[in-house]
């Protein structure tokens, strides 16, 4: 699905009417060179999907007499580690709690950070729901056995809210999705307890929960991004970081999950039936696009992204430190 040439053919220049010669339109939005892969995304954190089921209804796509089928969902989950593994990528599982039927969404387990000196970190999720907690009590001490060190911005109901589906590495700073389940006060602690930027988007849209449910880094220029998911304010806080955005209608994001898509190197690994439109785009920039079917977890509310935790993202490398920390959000 790659395409070669035609996406990389130097600046084209075209005569105007009186003979100068001009840039290509185009040429004013696309960089000559292609931009720099992301460095992050190929070591994963995954939950086995032991006990996957629709307990409870935390978001609009849950469903209690739409179960997903057991059987399916399992080898879905083995399509997607295979998919992982075959682009080069590794997968670490944590078991699955039989009380905690959503904590297959490992993403949302918490924040995994290298810090400069190659220690690993693990700002552990404080979940909106009750129904959410306990998994981090199975998920705190695993990530402690597997070498790394974790903390909490609040636990157990008291304190910030903070879920880091809604967190990512993004230009000059952690990306921060705020409302649904991330509270604002939360950014305040990732800032100073990790000593980084963090740029808060207030989220206003109910389905789009999440920021990944609505924000895709692709590499270090392109994003995908639902402007839908976001207060104005916030919309074009998130576009003005964005060079070179595919921006997204609401329906394409809620339908087919494509920005809860994840990317390895220039291979994007999206749920199976992304727009065309979307994957043209994609495949345009030079980005090989893998599709996996994975719609039984689209029952609980979460696709590939949601499924995965990258737990490579490095301090000083894909985020600056920032002494202090410092919080950025837009004015309503
Ligand atoms: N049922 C889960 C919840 O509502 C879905 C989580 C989706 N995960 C994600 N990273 N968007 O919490």
């Amino acid at each position: 699905m790659r395409r070669t040439s035609s996406a990389r053919v130097p600046r084209a220049t075209a005569l105007n009417g009186k003979g100068y010669a001009v840039p290509h339109a185009q040429s004013q939005t696309q960089p000559d060179v292609q931009p720099n892969a992301l460095p992050w995304g190929r070591r994963y954190v995954m939950v086995r999907p032991d006990h996957f089921r629709v307990d409870y209804r935390i978001n609009p796509y849950m469903d209690l007499d739409d179960q997903p089928d057991p059987g399916r969902a399992m080898a879905q989950w083995v399509g997607l580690v295979s998919a992982i593994e075959r682009l080069g990528g590794t997968v670490e599982v944590v078991p699955q709690r039989p009380d905690a039927p959503d904590m297959v969404y490992a993403m949302n387990l918490g924040l995994g950070l290298v810090r400069p000196d190659g220690g690993t970190h693990v700002v552990l999720s404080h979940m909106r729901y009750a129904e959410r907690r306990m998994e981090t009590q199975t998920a705190q001490p695993w990530f402690e056995r597997s070498g790394r060190s974790t903390s909490y911005v609040g636990r157990d109901g008291v304190g910030a809210h903070l879920e880091a589906g809604d967190v990512f590495a993004w230009g000059d700073a952690l990306v921060a999705g705020y409302g649904p389940r991330t509270e604002e006060l939360a950014l305040k602690h990732l800032a100073t307890d990790l000593e980084v930027r963090v740029r808060g988007v207030r989220i206003t849209h109910p389905a789009m929960y999440h920021l990944d449910l609505a924000f895709c880094p692709l590499d270090e220029r392109r994003a995908m991004v639902a402007p839908g998911a976001f207060d104005h304010a916030s919309a074009s806080a998130l576009l003005g970081l964005v060079p070179e955005p595919l921006l997204l209608t609401d329906e394409e994001a809620l339908t087919t999950f494509c920005a809860n898509s994840i990317v390895i190197g220039r291979t994007v690994l999206m749920p199976a039936g992304a727009p065309a439109r979307v994957t043209a785009q994609l495949e345009d920039w030079d980005f090989e696009v893998v599709e996996v079917e994975v719609d039984e977890f689209h029952k609980g509310g979460g696709s590939v992204r949601c499924l995965t935790n990258p737990i490579d993202v490095t301090l000083g490398r894909d985020v600056p430190v920032v002494p202090g920390g410092e919080v950025l959000v837009p004015a309503v």
